[in-house]
């Protein structure tokens, strides 16, 4: 085949967030903001990869240096280990040629690095035909997700391939998708960029010195998300908005908001969300209230005052897909 090219969606972390590396559940939504990923054979049996929005360009290695480089720019570690773990899977060596576009910004914690594996994972096994199920191309970018950064718990990648709002345990122990119409959402971002990886080790470290309350708190958390489920399920948005404003506090707690996450959330309940909270990591990317039609530009306005940027984005989006 000439080119094959897939695109993937990032994600929102709605309920769960850290607990979920612990094992526990949480509730994701993957977002219309989609980034592509196109495959063509390179001739000349080098690996050569194309990504204008971290700014790569023409960066080459070896097929046979896949993941040995440790000089690979960031920006494209994942498509370099995603190409190595599909080759080793399929006992496959070809000269490729990798392209990637985003419609968002890598700033927003919307999963790009995520987004990115799954959609080249997905014209890989196009490509090549290799009949990959969506739980085989799971495992495949989890282990790229580990090789890379180390942690994590995957919830992102689950969003991506199969799009919609999932119930998600740590791992993808277990993966349900979970119907809902439409997420009433404004989402902030801070301006501030976060590191997953610094936050999910900081966090650790306070689980380590503090097991057993550390602990209590994620079984908390673990209550609030299927409490949240329940309450989508019963379209209780309500008591949806108090339990972000529960999850936050939690979060609060494990050390991982921040002065602008915080402003952001207390503006946005201020001005009448049903509730708000840190979406993600923390340290910075974005925060999520939950509003009525009546509150909502209040509540987009208010968030702008207390220095935050709204994005636009719409929630349940859909899944990897061929383009
Ligand atoms: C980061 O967006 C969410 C974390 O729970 C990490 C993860 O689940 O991989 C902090």
């Amino acid at each position: 085949m000439n080119k094959t090219e897939a695109s993937a969606p990032g994600k929102l972390m709605l309920f769960g967030e850290h607990a979920v590396v612990y094992d526990r559940p949480c509730l994701v939504t993957a977002v219309n903001q989609r980034i592509r990923a196109s495959v063509s054979p390179n001739p000349n049996n080098a690996v050569r990869i194309n990504a204008p929005d971290v700014n790569i360009r023409d960066y080459e290695v070896g097929v046979e240096d896949l993941g040995n480089n440790n000089q690979t720019p960031k920006g494209i570690k994942f498509v370099e280990f995603g190409l190595k773990n599909f080759f080793e899977k399929y006992h496959l060596s070809s000269g490729i040629n990798v392209e990637t576009h985003s419609d968002f910004s890598s700033q927003f914690g919307f999963g790009s690095s995520s987004a990115v594996t799954v959609a080249l994972l997905k014209a890989l096994s196009i490509q090549f035909n290799t009949n990959t199920t969506n739980q085989e191309l799971f495992e495949l970018a989890y282990k790229t997700v580990l090789d890379v950064q180390g942690v994590g718990s995957g919830f992102d990648l689950a969003a991506g391939i199969w799009g919609g709002t999932l119930y998600f345990v740590g791992g993808g122990k277990e993966i349900t998708p979970v119907s809902i119409d439409h997420w009433p959402i404004v989402v902030g971002y801070t301006g501030i960029k976060a590191d997953t990886a610094t936050l999910v080790n900081q966090v650790s470290k306070l689980h380590q010195r503090q097991p057993t309350i550390i602990d209590q708190i994620f079984d908390t958390i673990a209550s609030i998300v299927t409490k949240a489920k329940e309450c989508i399920g019963r379209n209780n948005l309500e008591q949806l908005g108090e339990l972000m404003n529960l999850n936050q506090g939690l979060l609060d707690s494990l050390g991982v908001s921040t002065q602008q996450l915080d402003n952001l959330t207390i503006a946005a309940r201020s001005s009448g969300a049903w509730g708000a909270k840190l979406s993600g990591a923390g340290g910075g990317d974005c925060m999520i209230a939950l509003v009525s039609n009546q509150k909502r530009s209040l509540v987009e306005s208010a968030i702008v005052s207390a220095g935050g940027q709204v994005l636009t984005v719409e929630a349940n989006a859909p899944g990897v897909r061929q383009e």
